[in-house]
């Protein structure tokens, strides 16, 4: 698939509907080779990326129930076998974490998060070019010191997404999106409310 026909015909598939194969192989490889082909200032690559397939996922997901249980002491056993269950509905996740190098003097730490989210998405569309499909989610495990801390993340480090990857069910429905000019003005002075002040 031609890169700008993989970028403009992605669309996120949920986790639930992605089955195997997931890229393995060559084909990780590839996905994320495209990873290191994000913008980063001062070449800091704050990124690391933690594959999680096979059994260890069931690992994650009794991370994530012990997390919930400590956010939630009252949570229910439903509630905990939903996160037992979480990384099991796709067959990888490679979950994208930012190291980020506080008090940089050239690079705040916002553009380091940046960095990571546009080497996530360059992963998504190379997965979807390739015939896969995936689906970056986060929710409180993302942000769960516990979480962080299993998957040997320090407490100022970020999970920017689990990337769930597979092979779609079923061709993904066509998603209406926005029109990108309802986005996009063309500068060209100072806004009159702010040469006022
Ligand atoms: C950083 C980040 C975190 C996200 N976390 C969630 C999430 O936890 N749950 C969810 O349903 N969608 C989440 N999304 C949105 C989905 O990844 C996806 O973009 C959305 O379902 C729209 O689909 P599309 O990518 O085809 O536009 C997140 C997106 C981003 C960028």
């Amino acid at each position: 698939m031609k890169a700008l026909d993989a970028i403009l015909t992605r669309n996120s598939v949920p986790a639930r509907l992605l089955g195997d194969p997931a890229p393995d192989g060559k084909d990780l490889e590839t996905i994320l080779d495209t990873a290191m082909r994000a913008p980063d200032h001062a070449s800091l690559r704050p990124w690391r990326f933690v594959i999680i397939r096979g059994d260890a996922r069931k690992r994650l997901g009794e991370v994530f129930a012990a997390a919930l249980c400590r956010r939630d002491p009252l949570a229910d056993a439903e509630a905990r076998q939903k996160e037992l269950n979480r990384p099991m509905r796709s067959p990888l996740i490679v979950t994208v974490c930012a190291e980020v190098v506080e008090d940089h003097p050239k690079v705040p730490v916002v553009e380091q998060i940046v960095t990571c989210g546009a080497a996530a998405q360059n992963m998504m569309n190379a997965a979807h070019a390739m015939g896969y499909a995936g689906i970056m989610l986060t929710g409180a495990n993302a942000h769960d010191p516990l979480v962080k801390e299993a998957l040997g993340l320090k407490a100022k480090d970020e999970i920017i997404g689990f990337l769930y990857f597979g092979t779609p069910e079923s061709e993904p429905r066509p998603k209406k999106r926005p029109d990108a000019a309802d986005y996009v003005e063309e500068w060209s002075d100072v806004a009159p409310a702010r040469a006022a002040e």
